[in-house]
């Protein structure tokens, strides 16, 4: 079927009739079992989807006034509340620009766009790049642009560029995938999961700073490039042991994999004391493994555990124990045989 040819008058061309004025696009969290910061120099880092934690976009298209991103306001949990955010982020800014430089997009002037995210901001879960994957669904729909999957993830990076530096593109596959994702110098596969797991994620309370974290690390690895090779090595062999661990359903090993991988980030003086307290006493009771997740300085832990009912155990006792705020998650067995 042919599009709809959009009317042309004085202030140059208008929404084609078909298009709808406002849309909606949405994400979700990730959680990074191996691999982070390793990911960077494009050794290989796994995560896995929280589907619980949302973040949601809606645009409303503008006709004249200001270009671009024009007006931004945003809900988060657990307030409710919603607020301007004045500016809005850069990276989301150069999304919107460069969505609306693409052909088919001169009809639309400008946006207003409404986040409303269940993902804590700061807390290495993937909160900036799933708005950027939801601002970029909601505007491929207001658009009827039907971008492939390659598309949404260059918009998704072009705003984590922005907001950290040197994005791996992990955070950006992961926030769009429903099934665990492997990242291996620069390729995205399924990994195979071999038994059911379950994950305790727990906020440490203190916000976590990705772009100081990757550049932090740049710095130090320049003056110590053997610190940098042992690191990507090890880290390497942690996250292969661990792929085949989770292929076998061999949780066991794969706990040891995530505590031997907290072990080498902390090493790096990328862990902190609230992290490394909940690691010790998720370890100390139940948990198969633990880590800090994500970029670290701050943010999340997670702990493996076998069973539902042992996690939501784990996620009520962190809580008790430190943890700002706790979640469970189910890692499905899956993937290709
Ligand atoms: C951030 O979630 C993960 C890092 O490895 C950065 C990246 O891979 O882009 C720290």
């Amino acid at each position: 079927m042919s599009r709809p040819t959009p009317v042309h008058d004085a202030t140059g061309p208008t929404r084609p009739p078909t298009t709808p004025a406002r849309a909606q696009g949405s994400a979700h969290a990730k959680a990074i079992l191996l691999g982070e910061h390793a990911a960077v120099y494009g050794a290989p880092a796994l995560a896995v989807p929280l589907p619980a934690l949302t973040c949601r976009a809606e645009v409303t298209a503008r006709h004249g006034g200001a270009r671009g991103l024009v007006g931004l306001s945003c809900t988060a949990d657990p307030q409710g509340v919603t607020a301007p955010v004045s500016p809005p982020p850069p990276g989301l800014v150069s999304l919107v620009a460069a969505v609306l430089r693409r052909p088919g997009a001169a009809w639309l002037h400008g946006v207003d766009v409404e986040l409303s995210s269940t993902i804590p901001p700061a807390r290495g879960l993937g909160a900036s790049a799933a708005s950027a994957r939801a601002l970029t669904r909601a505007l491929d729909r207001l658009l009827g642009a039907r971008m492939s999957e390659t598309e949404v993830f260059a918009h998704v990076q072009l705003a984590e560029r922005a907001a950290h530096g040197r994005p791996s593109g992990i955070d950006a596959l992961a926030t769009g995938s429903a099934a665990p994702v492997l990242l291996r110098e620069g390729r995205t596969s399924t990994p195979r999961v071999g038994t059911e797991a379950w994950l305790v994620v727990a906020d440490s309370g203190t916000p976590g700073s990705t772009h100081e974290a990757v550049a932090g690390l740049r710095l130090r690895f320049e003056t110590g490039p053997l610190e940098r090779e042992r690191f990507l090595s090890a880290s390497t062999t942690v996250v292969d042991r661990g792929l085949t661990a989770l292929a076998d359903g061999d949780l066991e090993e794969l706990g040891r994999c995530l505590t031997e991988a907290h072990h080498l980030l902390s090493a790096l003086g990328l862990s902190t004391a609230g992290l490394d307290s909940l690691v010790t006493t998720a370890l100390e009771h139940s948990a198969l493994g633990a880590k800090l997740t994500g970029g670290g300085l701050g943010g999340c832990m997670i702990a493996l555990s076998a069973s539902r009912a042992a996690s939501a155990r784990l996620a009520a006792l962190l809580t008790r124990r430190g943890a700002h705020r706790a979640w469970t998650a189910r890692v499905e067995a899956g993937g290709p045989a």
